[in-house]
C-alpha cells in the first residue's frame, strides 16, 4: 500500500467523515479540516493510534473567509496532495445565517465547499482526486424522498439560495428545501469542475441512508433519531439505500484514492455510477450554477 499523498478531508470528526478520515489514513496522511479543536485533536489520537499521520486544520467551513484562510494553511504545508474530499454537511429546521449573512444550509453545504476546491485547485498535482459528498435528496424523482414529501431542489439563484430562498411549492418539512438545493448546486458543479480540471479527477458521492450519524440530529431527540435511522434500514424501500459510516467509508476512500482516471461520475452508495435529477445533468444549468456561484463568492 502507497503511502506517499496526503488526503484532505472537510467534517471529520463526525458520522461518514470520522470513518472516512480513518480510511484514508491508511493511504497517506490525512489533513482534517473542521471547526473544533478539541474533536479535531480526538480523531488525531485515533489516527496515530492506527500508527497514522493526521494534521489539524480549524475552520468553519461555512465562513469563506475562515475557509480561504484554511486553504492557505493547507497550501503552506506543501504535501502531495492524493485526494480532497467536501464531505462537511448540515440538514437544519431552524433558518440560521453564516458569518456573511447568507443561508447557513447552503453556505455549509455548497457555498463552503466550492471556495476550498477553488482555492486548492490550482495547488492539487495532476490526477489527483476531488470528491463531494453530494445527496439523492436533490432529485424530484427519487423514490424514498418522494414517499417522504420532499420536493428536491429548488433554485432560483445562487444569490436568493444565499438569502434562503427557495423555488415555491417545496417540502412542507423545515430545512429540507435549503438542503436538496444545496446538494443539488454540490452535484452541478462537480460536474462543470470535472469538465474544467481535465488534469484532475472530480466525482461525486451520494453515501446512502446512512444511520448513527450526526446529520439531523439537532432537529429531534436522540431516540427518535436512533429509532428512524433503524427503521429506515430495514424498511423497503429506504432499505435499498441504507449504508453505515464504515460501509460509506470504504467506497469514499476508493474513490478518493481511485487511480484509474475515472471523473464527472456521480456514485452511490455502493459505489456504482447513478444518475442525478434531470436539472443536474443538465450542462447548461451546471455551468449556470458555478458561474452565479463564483460571483456571489467574489463579493467576499
Ligand atoms: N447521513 C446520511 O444519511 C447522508 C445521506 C446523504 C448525504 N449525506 C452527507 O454526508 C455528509 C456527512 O454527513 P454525516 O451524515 O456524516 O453527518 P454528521 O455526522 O453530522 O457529520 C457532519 C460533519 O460536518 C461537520 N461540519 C458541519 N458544519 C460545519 C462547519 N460549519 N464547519 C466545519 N465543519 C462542519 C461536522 O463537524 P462537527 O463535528 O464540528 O459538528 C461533522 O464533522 C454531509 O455532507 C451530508 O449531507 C449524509
Amino acid at each position: 500500500m502507497e503511502h506517499k499523498n496526503a488526503f484532505i478531508i472537510t467534517g471529520p470528526t463526525s458520522g461518514i467523515g470520522y470513518a472516512t478520515a480513518l480510511e484514508l489514513a491508511k493511504y497517506g496522511t490525512v489533513i482534517m479540516v473542521g471547526r473544533n479543536q478539541d474533536k479535531l485533536n480526538q480523531v488525531k489520537k485515533d489516527i496515530e493510534g492506527i500508527g497514522q499521520k493526521a494534521i489539524p486544520i480549524i475552520c468553519d467551513i461555512s465562513d469563506i473567509k475562515s475557509v480561504r484562510q484554511a486553504a492557505q494553511q493547507i497550501i503552506e504545508l506543501q504535501l502531495p496532495i492524493g485526494g480532497l474530499l467536501n464531505n462537511a454537511g448540515i440538514m437544519q429546521t431552524k433558518v440560521k445565517k453564516n458569518a456573511q449573512g447568507w443561508d447557513m444550509t447552503f453556505a455549509t453545504n455548497h457555498l463552503g465547499a466550492f471556495a476550498l476546491t477553488e482555492a486548492l485547485v490550482s495547488h492539487l498535482p495532476d490526477g489527483a482526486n476531488v470528491a463531494f459528498i453530494a445527496s439523492a435528496l436533490e432529485d424530484p424523482e427519487r423514490k424514498p424522498a418522494k414517499i417522504m414529501g420532499m420536493k428536491g431542489a429548488r433554485y432560483l439563484s445562487a444569490e436568493a439560495s444565499a438569502r434562503g430562498e427557495w423555488q415555491a411549492g417545496g417540502s412542507k418539512m423545515a430545512g429540507i428545501d435549503a438542503y436538496a438545493t444545496s446538494k443539488l448546486c454540490v452535484l452541478a458543479s462537480t460536474m462543470a469542475l470535472a469538465r474544467e480540471n481535465p488534469r484532475l479527477h472530480v466525482n461525486a458521492i451520494e453515501p446512502g441512508i446512512t444511520r448513527g450519524t450526526g446529520l439531523g440530529a439537532e432537529n429531534v431527540n436522540a431516540f427518535v433519531h436512533f429509532l428512524f435511522g433503524y427503521l429506515m434500514s430495514i424498511i423497503p424501500p429506504f432499505s435499498k439505500y441504507s449504508s453505515t459510516p464504515e460501509k460509506s467509508a470504504k467506497v469514499i476512500a476508493k474513490v478518493l484514492t481511485d487511480k484509474s482516471g475515472k471523473t464527472g461520475i456521480y456514485f452511490d452508495e455502493k459505489g456504482e455510477p447513478m444518475l442525478g435529477s434531470a436539472l443536474s445533468r443538465d450542462p447548461a444549468f451546471q455551468e449556470r450554477v458555478i458561474a452565479e456561484t463564483r460571483a456571489l463568492l467574489q463579493k467576499v
